[in-house]
This record gives C-alpha cells, structure tokens and sequence, in this order.
C-alpha cells in the first residue's frame, strides 16, 4: 500500500489523491505553502492524515528558520501554524497536531534553534508511528464487533489513505479480513468527491479485498434485501458526548442503520475525540467550493444559474450510534467520558 504521507529527503510527500484511481502521482512539498494547499486541495485528506500532514508541514517550515533564541524561533514559526490551521475547519486531528508540535517547541525551549528543528521533526514522526499502532488496535477492538460472514457497508474513505496507514473504519475491515470472518465489503461512493468510489474502492482492490462499489442512494435497497449486517465508518470529529461529525451523508447512513436494526459503529483514534465541546452542535462545518457538486471529471453536470450547498460534513447524533471504535477499545457513545478520565 502506497503512503499518503511521509517525509522524504526534507520534503514533504504527499500521494495526490485527487489523481486516484487512474493515476498514482506524488508532490514533493518543499515549503509549508504547497503542504498547505495540499491539504485545501485535497491531495490529502481524512482527518488523522491532515493531521500528520500538517505536523510534518510544521517540521518544513521549521527548518527554513534562522534565529538565535527560542523566543525568536517560535515567532517565526507561528505564521506557519496559523497558514495550516486555516485549511479545513472540521478535522480537529488537524488543530490537535499543530498543537502538540507547538507544546513539543515549548516544552524544548531551552534546546538551541538547531536541536529544536530536529526534536519537531522527530515528534512529527512519532504522530506518523503512533497513528498507524493506533489504527491497528482499533483494528483488532473492530473485527471482535463483526459476525463471521456479514455484509459491512463504510462510507467516504477511512483506509490506508486517510491515515498514517492501514486505516480506522477500513482498519476493522482489513483486521476482520485477515481473521477470516468472510465479510463482504459494501463502499458507497460517496458524493460529491467520490472517495468511495476512487479512494475506498481502489485500496480495497490494492490489498484483493473483495468490494461492491454502490451508489450512495443505494444503501438503504440493500439493507433492506438482509445484504447489510454491519456499518462501519470513520470521523472527522467526535464530540465529548459522542455525536460524531463524518463526511456528508453518514448522518443519512445512520438514520438507516437504525431503521433495519443494524449496527452502527464508529472507528476513530482518541486524537479524534474533541472534549472541550460537549456536542456535536459546535462543529463547524466546511463548506467546499460548489463546483464539486455542478461538475464531475471537469465536466458540468448541472443547469447553470442554479443554487448550490455543498457542506462536506454532517453531524450523526450519539443516538444512532451503536459504539465508537477507539484504539482503547469500543465504547457506548456514553462511556466516551471514561476515556477523558484517563487521558487526564
Ligand atoms: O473530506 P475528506 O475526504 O477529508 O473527508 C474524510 C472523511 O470524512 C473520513 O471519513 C474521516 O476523515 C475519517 S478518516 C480516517
């Protein structure tokens, strides 16, 4: 499986998934200006991988300082947060990691500017190391979940490619897969951006893990046929309370779920999980340019003229969630509090 991103001889490298699945093209990101339109852009997504992506982003721009004392090192440095910060405003993994680089710099403020670049480059690393151990655990915590022989339906993209690797909600499938549960892998393609469609689809296909590609107004017809006995997704952010913010259309997946009395799971890493807001009513959405909605592959797919709305998130209440998948083990939307009382 290919890297989403990975520091490569002082770049950044991130795989362009707007390209995908037709070509694979990396960019080396040699300033904190391309890391930051790489991430606006899309070229790399998903919620823990912005995160690394923006750590890494950080490192970049560390490297370029010049100063003499600590306190000109990180006035320096700030502009660079603030520039990643402002790129998408759903994922908290994003703000969780510039705020850990930012800790790990003052935490070290007595090393010279020098030492300092490597310690936040190194830290950057360990967020890379520590995603990946965490997908596998919540791996593993999601397959004891699954029945042998269940049709699992994910939406959006939660894999390899959205992570440091081998993926959250698609971690669960992977990990289910290779203890031979026999489950048979649904993917809605997932609207406007289709990363169902390109991302899911294609990693899926990479690792011969066996696939049905369906429209997102699908989902509902097949849960209905009995096709259907688990979802599974990942999450942008998860409020103290559980309510949990996903791409758009997780809400509408939920809602369904519940209705057929299928379990619905959520799979994320604790840097996920947001405490300081009590629900999911404080996350902000993004809204994405409109022309993801009036074209696909370049090509206007609606009348001219028209009003559009684009929000590319949606929030699915607490309620309709059967359990949160964490790298600490699966959780009731309630008990999430339990996992506040430890990190403290
Ligand atoms: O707009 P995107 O592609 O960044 O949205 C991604 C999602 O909504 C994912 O499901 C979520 O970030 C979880 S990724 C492990």
């Amino acid at each position: 499986m290919v890297n989403a991103v990975e520091w490569k001889e002082g770049a950044v490298r991130l795989l362009d998934q707007t390209k995908l699945p037709t070509e694979v093209v990396f960019v080396d990101c040699k300033d904190v200006e391309t890391v930051a339109k790489g991430i606006k852009d899309l070229w790399v997504r998903g919620a823990p991988a912005i995160g690394i992506t923006a750590a890494y982003g950080i490192a970049l721009a560390a490297m370029k300082i010049s100063a003499k004392s600590f306190d000109d090192f990180y006035k320096q440095l700030l502009p660079s947060c603030d520039l990643l910060a402002a790129t998408r405003p759903t994922a908290v993994n994003l703000f969780w990691a510039i705020e850990r680089i930012k800790e790990t710099a003052q935490a070290h403020r007595t090393e010279p500017p020098d030492a300092l670049k490597k310690i936040l480059l190194e830290e950057a690393h360990a967020i890379l190391r520590e995603d990946i151990a965490m997908n596998r655990a919540i791996g593993k915590f999601g397959a004891a979940l699954i029945q042998k022989g269940s049709g699992v339906l994910t939406h959006c993209n939660a894999g390899a490619l959205a992570t440091g690797g081998y993926g959250t909600a698609l971690g669960v499938i992977r990990s289910a897969w290779e203890v031979d549960k026999k489950i048979a892998v649904f993917a809605d393609e997932t609207r406007p951006v289709l990363q169902g469609a390109r991302l899911t689809a294609w990693e899926l296909a990479q690792d011969q893990i066996p696939v049905t590609l369906i429209t997102d107004n699908m989902a509902g017809f097949f849960m209905k046929q009995g096709k259907i006995q688990c979802c599974v997704v990942g999450a942008d952010r998860i409020a103290a309370n559980g309510d949990t913010a996903n791409k758009i259309g997780t809400y509408s997946v939920a809602i369904l779920a519940k209705e057929h009395g299928i379990p619905f799971y959520v799979a994320a890493p604790s840097s996920t999980i947001d405490f300081n807001i009590a629900s999911g009513d404080q996350i902000p959405i993004e809204e994405r340019n409109h022309t993801e909605v009036t074209h696909m592959g370049g090509k206007q797919i609606a009348a001219s003229g028209i009003s559009i709305a684009n929000p590319a998130f949606d929030v699915t209440p607490a309620k309709y969630i059967t359990a949160i998948i964490t790298d600490k083990g699966a959780f009731k939307p309630e008990e999430l509090i339990k996992l506040k009382i430890s990190r403290a």
